[in-house]
């Protein structure tokens, strides 16, 4: 018996198997347990021979058995280190990495500049009614101004009036003119949207919009500040600007800002040259437009500047065509993104 029970001992597999051979071995209906019952039936002279010996069957199968579990439960704890094993050596799995589109990374930059002048940042609705995208903005009635913007319309509401795509980021300064004190000093990045798709026009695109109230603000402010402005975005301190008289019904005078630049093997170079790039429109405020917002402008003026977003990323970075900005491709996002 002693035989078979070792070997047994010595094959269990698992600790579930071990503890099912205890049962059998000693537990209270085991063979050995049975063997002790035995003992009762049998002469003083025979139980002095078998109990001894039964009682030492008893206690090297208990240790076979301890020790057993032992080594059962050391080789499972290594069993498990070795399948949880982690190789540090080995390269991880390529994770694709997430870009920044130009248009974002353009807008951070603009951002970063008018913060460290003073200006904060208004956000206004892509959808606006008629008043803010135009009347407010001194468009009168009627007049071709209002057609130039190919602006896209919603349908007619009852009262006739018709809710428009803005676009341009200007409604926000009457939006800010009429909700806040003066000094205003604020700029307005947004979506703006016109009816146009070429390689420089998309019916969707962005502007930063401008905007300065305070009561002695004067075009020297404008010139100085957009001046500042341009260098530090393109990094360039000799970059030469010239301010060419333009129109705009909400800024009197009005006029476009140009950067110069040469062609260096058919690349553009900012800086100087004899060749000039619009850049921005810009104006000191209407009279008008102060009052349409409820400002006496006698008591206050100002200057307004807009910019597009997407075509200053196109000169900064040296992108072609303005469409592939907004066709999602990720292909084009891990080129020209950040
Ligand atoms: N809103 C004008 C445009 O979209 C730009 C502009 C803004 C011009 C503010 C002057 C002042 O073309």
């Amino acid at each position: 018996l002693e035989s078979e029970l070792m070997a047994k001992i010595d094959a269990a597999a698992d600790e579930t198997a071990l503890e099912e051979l205890r049962v059998h071995a000693l537990g209270k209906k085991g063979v050995i347990s049975e063997r002790m019952k035995s003992l009762g039936k049998m002469s003083p002279e025979e139980r002095q021979e078998a109990g001894p010996l039964l009682n030492g069957l008893k206690e090297r199968v208990g240790t076979a058995i301890t020790a057993r579990r032992d080594i059962l439960a050391h080789s499972a704890l290594e069993a498990r280190l070795k399948a949880e094993t982690v190789d540090v050596t080995l390269p991880v799995d390529p994770q694709p990495r997430g870009k920044i589109h130009p248009v974002s990374q353009v807008f951070a930059e603009i951002e970063a500049i008018f913060a460290d002048m003073g200006f904060s940042v208004r956000y206004g609705p892509d959808i606006e009614d008629d008043f803010h995208n135009f009347t407010a903005l001194n468009f009168p009635p009627g007049h071709p101004a209002r057609e130039m913007h190919d602006t896209f319309f919603f349908e007619e509401k009852e009262d006739g009036s018709r809710m428009v795509l803005r676009t341009h980021t200007s409604p926000v300064q009457v939006r800010t003119m009429t909700s806040e004190k003066p000094p205003i000093r604020i700029i307005a990045p947004g979506r703006t949207f016109r009816c146009d798709s070429d390689q420089t026009h998309t019916p969707m695109f962005h502007q930063v919009e401008g905007l300065v109230i305070d009561k002695e603000t004067h075009m020297g402010h404008l010139k100085g500040t957009l001046e500042a402005f341009v260098k530090r975005f393109f990094e360039i301190d000799d970059l030469s600007t010239r301010f060419r008289p333009h129109f705009f019904p909400f800024t009197e005078p009005s006029a476009e800002m140009d950067v110069a630049y040469e062609r260096v093997d058919g690349a553009i170079k900012f800086g100087q040259g004899d060749k000039w790039m619009e850049i921005l429109g810009c104006g000191m405020v209407h009279p008008n437009v102060l009052k349409n917002c409820g400002l006496d402008p006698d008591e206050y003026q100002g200057f307004a500047f807009g910019m597009g977003v997407d075509r200053l990323a196109m000169l900064k970075y040296g992108i072609p065509d303005l469409r592939d900005f907004f066709s999602g491709d990720t292909r084009w996002l891990e080129h020209y993104g950040f």
